[in-house]
């Protein structure tokens, strides 16, 4: 019966508090051996080179360009300093087209200069750069990259369904900057940015106490400000500064008590980074809804949950998409009209009962809250790690951060005598899924108790684009002409 099924999966997938508690502490044991070691976890924690945020001074024109999640976004911005802020913003997004994605380097790099240079050739007044001054750009590319400096980095591996397997090792920016250049333009990429480190610039631009980023949309993931000495793979080659921002690339992360079921195992095989980015695949945007798929595909196959045969489509991977599955679960009306509507244009299935119905919902629900509960997890591990999910006693966090030389020269409080955490986050998923939003910030005020009313997670939209420009701003050579 499809409600045995139904009840096998919630368990399954079941993620109690002191579960969940499990998953924080795992999160908080991987990214300090993530920070030791090369290798050392499957978090790659890796150093961004970006070792101060910005502080709202930037000035001048500058380009973003941003490939990694649903669109490839151009952007220019001019940026007034403290009294001005941003003056005058422009941007245009295309959708990525899908050959590109499992293609060559260079036709894609290639896409990403021909879009640039004809967004640069429709540069209006007052969006000019001063004679003598080259237009310079942050470039968002949100995939894992080994960094060597704030403009260079080589691509490990690719990760929400890019395959561009001759890209894999190169240095990104040197491509794209190659691209640029044989389409005529004199443009500089002077920063490299994953989306979470740009959020967390644009964050922190408008906000001081904005002190980690994530995403929630095609895919997931995090960055955060983490002291320098704590970084120990990095050796003496510690910033000034005393901080640096690490890419967790936390997509990957995994752990024994994550609660993964066989929907998630077969998922996995049939991606294209199979073994990888399990954290992800359970709770990020491209993937919940095949989730959901399969639980119905299995409810179809061995209890006829839609008749006596099987809908040809559900057997289709990647058929029924997240936002099918968020429309789905949105639906408020007695007789779930709305899921029976999309089960319908999806799938061809035709006047499904109401009990039918309500069993396609709680499969939603079951997916919907254990993606929210585990990110919500994600984010308070990374509290945990920083000393800021309230469980450090003052006395404790200010002991151990007088042994750290050099950080609190920079001004940066400690937990205890800092105010607010605020959490940028941006993406599809968490903007337009309300019921997953809903239930993670119910999991990171259950998990923090009391220390939640210290932590605010607040949308930070589309500020990895700006972010990207204002890291491009901290190192222009404009301003050293
Ligand atoms: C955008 C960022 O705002 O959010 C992108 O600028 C990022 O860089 C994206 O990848 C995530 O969105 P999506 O499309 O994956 O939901
Ligand atoms: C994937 C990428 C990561 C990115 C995230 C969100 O996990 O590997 O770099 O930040 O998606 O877009």
């Amino acid at each position: 019966h499809a409600r045995n099924v139904l009840q096998e999966f919630q368990e399954a997938c079941s993620t109690p508090l002191p579960r969940l508690r499990q998953v924080v502490d795992a999160m908080a044991v991987e990214m300090h051996a993530g920070l030791v070691s090369e290798g050392g976890s499957r978090l790659k924690m890796l150093p961004t080179f970006v070792d101060r945020l910005p502080h709202g001074d930037e000035k001048g024109l500058y380009y973003a360009v941003d490939l990694g999640g649903t669109n490839f976004r151009v952007l220019r911005v001019q940026l007034g300093g403290k009294q001005g802020r941003v003056i005058k913003q422009e941007y245009e997004e295309v959708a990525i087209p899908p050959e590109l994605m499992i293609g060559s380097s260079e036709e894609l790099f290639d896409f990403i200069a021909k879009e640039l240079s004809s967004f640069v050739a429709r540069e209006g007044d007052g969006f000019r750069p001063v004679a003598g001054q080259s237009r310079e750009i942050g470039f968002t590319f949100s995939f894992p990259v080994q960094q060597t400096a704030l403009n260079s980095g080589t691509l490990l591996n690719w990760t929400k369904g890019f395959k561009v397997v001759d890209a894999i090792g190169q240095d990104v920016v040197a491509a794209l900057q190659t691209c640029i250049r044989k389409r005529g333009h004199e443009m500089r990429i002077a920063a490299l940015v994953n989306d979470t480190v740009g959020t967390l610039a644009g964050g922190r631009y408008w906000n001081e106490d904005v002190m980690i980023a994530v995403i929630l949309g095609t895919g997931t993931n995090a960055a955060y400000v983490e002291r320098a000495q704590a970084i120990s793979k990095c050796g003496n080659v510690l910033p000034k500064s005393g901080q640096m921002v690490i890419n967790m690339e936390w997509g990957n992360f995994w752990s024994s008590h994550l609660p993964r079921t066989q929907a998630d195992e077969a998922l996995d095989n049939e991606t294209m980074n199979p073994g990888e980015q399990g954290f992800e695949k359970m709770i990020s945007g491209m993937y919940l809804g095949d989730v959901v798929r399969r639980v119905l595909l299995k409810m179809a196959q061995e209890a006829a949950l839609f008749g006596p045969n099987v809908p040809r489509k559900m057997l289709e991977a990647f058929s029924l998409g997240t936002p099918d599955m968020s429309k789905m679960h949105a639906d408020e009306s007695s007789d779930l009209k709305v899921v029976g509507n999309v089960l319908r244009d999806v799938y061809g299935i035709e006047n499904t009962s109401l009990a039918v119905r309500k069993i396609v919902y709680e499969v939603c629900d079951t997916v919907a809250e254990r993606g929210a509960r585990l990110a919500a997890a994600g984010i308070v591990g990374i509290l945990k790690k920083i000393g800021r999910d309230g469980t450090h006693s003052k006395w404790k966090v200010a002991s151990e951060q007088n042994h750290v030389n050099g950080w609190e020269e920079v001004g940066s409080p400690v937990a205890s005598e800092c105010g607010k955490t605020v959490v940028a986050m941006d993406g599809g998923l968490y903007e337009r899924y309300s019921k997953f939003r809903a239930y993670m910030q119910a999991a990171v005020v259950e998990l923090l108790g009391d220390a939640s009313k210290d932590v605010v997670v607040e949308l930070s939209k589309d500020g990895s684009g700006i972010g990207a420009a204002l890291l491009a701003a901290s190192v222009s050579q404009n301003g050293r002409k």
